[in-house]
């Protein structure tokens, strides 16, 4: 059986005061939500070490929304996964689209990435995706393969049964454009042959999120497509009750 999960990509939003409210308000209506959903928030840096403090025992697990590719040295400006694991987070997403567009994120720095965050037990949700011109000429299934061979396919198995996928159209993060829920079921089928071609059976078992524009409106019907696995929730997990009500597109 795949793991349902809800994550929550908080993206530069909320300062730390207002990190522990939505966290807290997350917590405090988690119960509504089937217990076979396995939720992520991810924070900003700031505030990782408190919201940590607050979803413990919540059974609310906390990502990081980036890592130095780096283990440790003269990198000013940069946070390592050696410093993000010793808060007590579990995940850290990678290769989100804002960093390989805004930050020029290539597959060699990714590639770094995930090794550091494997060396410091860090869960990575690894996310790919095409552009609006890249689909618009049919280009999207070579693009996102690409994304995927050239990166994914360095893990070893051990490293791989870990592994998160997000399958994010940039076409549809934060435009309010989401991708129906045969499209993403499409491309979620696409990655998982790909990933199967590679690693053979243990693809069966990795959970692919679908994410962009994901809304209380349109979750479960996303969901309920046999390949999707949850949602990765940029604007929708900043208001607590939104990102509960994604969480309810699995039924109890
Ligand atoms: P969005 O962002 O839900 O605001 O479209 C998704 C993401 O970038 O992870």
């Amino acid at each position: 059986m795949r793991k349902k999960i809800v994550a929550g990509n908080w993206k530069m939003n909320t300062t730390p005061a207002e990190g522990v409210e939505l966290i807290k308000g997350v917590i405090a209506q988690k119960g509504e939500v089937c217990s076979c959903v396995n939720f992520i928030v991810a924070p900003p840096f700031t505030h990782l070490s408190e919201v940590v403090k607050v979803a413990k025992g919540s059974g609310i697990a906390v990502g990081a929304q980036n890592c130095a590719a780096e283990a440790k040295g003269a990198y000013t400006g940069e946070v390592s996964a050696k410093m993000i694991a010793s808060l007590g987070v579990d995940y850290v997403i990678l290769g989100h689209s804002e960093r390989r567009e805004y930050y020029g994120e290539t597959s060699e720095t990714l590639n770094k990435k995930m090794v550091q965050a494997y060396e410091n037990n860090l869960i990575p949700i690894y996310c790919v995706g095409e552009k609006l011109e890249e689909r618009e000429s049919g280009k999207h299934f070579d693009v996102i393969r690409a994304q995927i061979e050239e990166v994914v396919f360095n893990l070893t198995p051990e490293q791989f049964s870990k592994l998160i996928i997000a399958y994010e159209p940039v076409w549809a993060i934060g435009t309010g454009k989401t991708a129906t829920a045969d499209q993403a079921q499409e491309v979620h089928a696409f990655i998982r042959k790909v990933l199967a071609d590679k690693f053979g059976a243990a693809a069966a078992d990795t959970a692919i999120l679908y994410g962009g524009s994901c809304k209380p409106s349109n979750a479960a019907e996303i969901f309920s497509k046999e390949d999707v696995d949850g949602g990765l929730i940029g604007g929708a997990s900043l208001v607590a009750t939104d990102f509960i009500n994604i969480g309810k597109g699995f039924s109890k």
